[in-house]
């Protein structure tokens, strides 16, 4: 049975359509049958972030009414096990119904290992729809004490939703700055109150990749996506050491 991991945050452009599709491709690298689905409703992007911007998809919102089956997914020309649904454009988030969204996930369990939900940026009805039927919500942050404010309040709605166990991601760590700060990873899991799944460090490799339409993980080594790599093994459950600081 696999895992749905909602990929969430509440600010916006914290990472997560770039981490969501690192993530990912790593895990698809690994062997794993992976399904990443865009859930930026009218806003999609995550096409680009995996390199899959010249290919026809499908919106998950079509093959979730039964117009086409989950088979006709779009798999990625590189990288053996992606697999990739885009957002409906012309849609809104409140207009997704979400019984039929919950039997796809369902189906998707059955086809596959992991699925990555790329949520829209904020705490509206986008975020509900991806966090409520998750089975791990990764919140991404970032390091500073406005946004790790901000990761706290995510985490309390995640509580108030009785939604699944979430986990930290700290993306774009500039380690000269984390240095010259006081703040250690244990004031950050201690502010957010979420246990960490990973810390990504501030690399140009994440904006030249998009810019190539290349997936991060085939266009570096180093970096945030080694992070990446690492954070896919955990969520295999392979202990990882954490990016030193
Ligand atoms: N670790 C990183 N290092 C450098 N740049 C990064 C890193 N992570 C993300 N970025 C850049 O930050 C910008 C925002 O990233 P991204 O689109 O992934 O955020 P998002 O949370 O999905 O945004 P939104 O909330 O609008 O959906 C992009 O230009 C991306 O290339
Ligand atoms: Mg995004």
């Amino acid at each position: 049975m696999g895992q749905v991991l909602a990929v969430v945050s509440g600010k916006g452009g914290t990472g997560k359509t770039s981490l969501c599709a690192a993530i990912a491709t790593c895990l698809a690298q690994a062997g794993k049958r992976v399904l990443a689905v865009d859930m930026d409703v009218g806003l999609r992007n995550l096409d680009l972030a995996l390199g899959l911007a010249e290919e026809p998809s499908l919106p998950f919102t079509a093959v979730m009414r039964g117009e086409y089956p989950l088979s006709r997914a779009t798999a990625h020309p590189d990288i053996p096990d992606l697999f990739f649904l885009t957002a409906p454009v012309t849609e809104s988030p409140e207009s997704v119904d979400r019984e039929q969204f919950f039997r796809l996930l369902e189906e998707i369990r059955q086809e596959f290992d992991f699925c990555l939900l790329d949520a829209p940026a904020g705490v509206g009805a986008g975020f509900a729809l991806c966090a409520a039927p998750a089975d791990l919500v990764l919140v991404v942050t970032y390091s500073d004490p406005a946004s790790l404010r901000d990761g706290a309040r995510t985490a309390q709605l995640l509580e108030s939703l009785s939604a699944a166990p979430a986990k930290l991601i700290v993306n774009r760590i500039k380690r000269r700055i984390f240095r010259r700060t006081s703040l250690t990873v244990d004031d950050i899991m201690d502010t957010v109150g979420l246990p960490l799944l990973g810390l990504v460090p501030e690399d140009e490799a994440v904006v030249l990749a998009a810019a190539a339409g290349v997936p991060l993980a085939c266009y570096s080594h180093k970096g945030a996506a080694l992070a990446c790599r690492h954070i896919a093994f955990r969520l295999m459950g392979v202990r990882q050491p954490f990016v030193r600081l």
